[in-house]
This record gives structure tokens, C-alpha cells and sequence, in this order.
């Protein structure tokens, strides 16, 4: 039998962009399909994260560069492994975010672009509500910064594409960058 071969090479595909924005999401139809097609793949998602790995920790600047920092180094090893590691986190300042791209020999940076008053009006945890009404301090977009990609590999606009349409965008631009073949 003949049949397509799936191969791909170990890297980072980043997730950045406000809460709500759809990176979780976005994030998990990509591992599927990657999945699906026979990739070792592993999902680091913010949430997930700070229930684990970054447990204890909160979102003062100090705290976020050590939960970026702490993903980033996972990802250093998996990727340096043939892997493909995933990340969903805010990762608000640009800094850190350069940081680990200089550490990591592919790293795929992914905008998920959403206006605030759309994630703000989509308030899937409750949490915009709180914030906006004073009782959140350093939410991000709201009481705390958010710093966007100046040179993303890809931007998803989420408010105006279909999830479909966001993740097409995605894994083109990993058989562009000749990171997954067929
Ligand atoms: S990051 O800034 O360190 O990258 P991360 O992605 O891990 O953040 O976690 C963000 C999640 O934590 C949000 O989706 C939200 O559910 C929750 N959260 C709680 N407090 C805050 C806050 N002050 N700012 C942003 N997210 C918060």
C-alpha cells in the first residue's frame, strides 16, 4: 500500500492573545488534527498549567514571567525531542515571549487577535464582568497590559474568522515553514 506519509519535526507553536480570545480552542482543534495524522503532540494550556506546574502562582508581572518561563523550558524539551509542544497562555509582555523564542529552535508564534469588547461581551468564565466592575486588579486587557506580537508568524482575527478558518491559516503556515509534510 502506497499511502501518504505524515512526518513532522519538534517545535513550539505559541497561543498568545487575551482571555476568551479562543486560543484554547484553536489550540485543541490543531492537536487533533495533528493527532490525528499521527504526530506525537503535547498541549501546555494555561489553565491547565497553573493547576500543575505553576500551581501557587498568581499574575503579578513577576509571576507570569515565571509561569512563561517554566512553559518555555517545557517546551524547549519537547521540541528539542521531535515533539510538537502546543501552548494557550496569555503570555501577556512581548519580552518573555522573545525570550523563549530565541531559546527554542522552532517557534511558531500565533496572535489570536480578538477585540476587548468581544471578549469582554463573550465573558465565558464570569471574569470581565468582575474586572470592569473593580473587582479584579491585574486582569489582563482590562487592569493589566497586554503587549501584542509585533511579528507573529500568523494572526487570527477570531471575532471575524470561523475556527476553521483560523486553524487553516495555522497549519498552513506549518507545511510553509516545512515543519509537517505529507
Ligand atoms: S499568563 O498571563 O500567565 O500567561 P495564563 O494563560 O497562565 O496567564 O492564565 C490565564 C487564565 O487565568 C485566564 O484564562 C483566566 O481564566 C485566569 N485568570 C485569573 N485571574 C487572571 C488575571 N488577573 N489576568 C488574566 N487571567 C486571569
Amino acid at each position: 500500500m502506497t499511502g501518504r506519509s505524515f512526518t513532522h519535526q519538534g517545535f513550539t507553536l505559541w497561543f498568545t492573545g487575551l482571555s476568551g480570545a479562543g486560543k484554547s480552542t484553536i489550540s485543541r482543534i490543531i492537536e487533533k488534527r495533528l493527532r490525528e495524522a499521527g504526530a506525537r503532540v503535547e498541549v501546555l494550556d494555561g489553565d491547565v498549567v497553573r493547576e500543575n506546574l505553576s500551581k501557587g502562582l498568581g499574575f503579578s508581572k513577576e509571576d507570569r514571567d515565571i509561569n512563561i518561563r517554566r512553559i518555555g523550558f517545557v517546551c524547549e524539551l519537547l521540541s528539542r525531542n521531535g515533539v510538537i509542544a502546543i501552548v494557550a497562555a496569555i503570555s501577556p509582555y512581548r519580552a518573555i515571549r522573545e525570550e523563549i523564542r530565541e531559546r527554542i529552535l522552532n517557534f511558531v508564534e500565533i496572535y489570536v487577535e480578538c477585540p476587548i469588547d468581544v471578549v469582554s461581551e463573550r465573558d465565558v468564565k464570569g471574569l470581565y464582568k468582575k474586572a470592569m466592575a473593580g473587582h479584579l486588579p491585574q486582569f489582563t486587557g482590562v487592569s493589566d497590559p497586554y503587549e501584542p506580537p509585533l511579528h507573529p508568524e500568523v494572526i487570527v482575527h477570531s471575532a471575524s474568522e470561523t475556527t476553521e478558518e483560523s486553524t487553516n491559516k495555522v497549519w498552513a503556515k506549518l507545511e510553509e515553514l516545512g515543519l509537517i509534510s505529507f
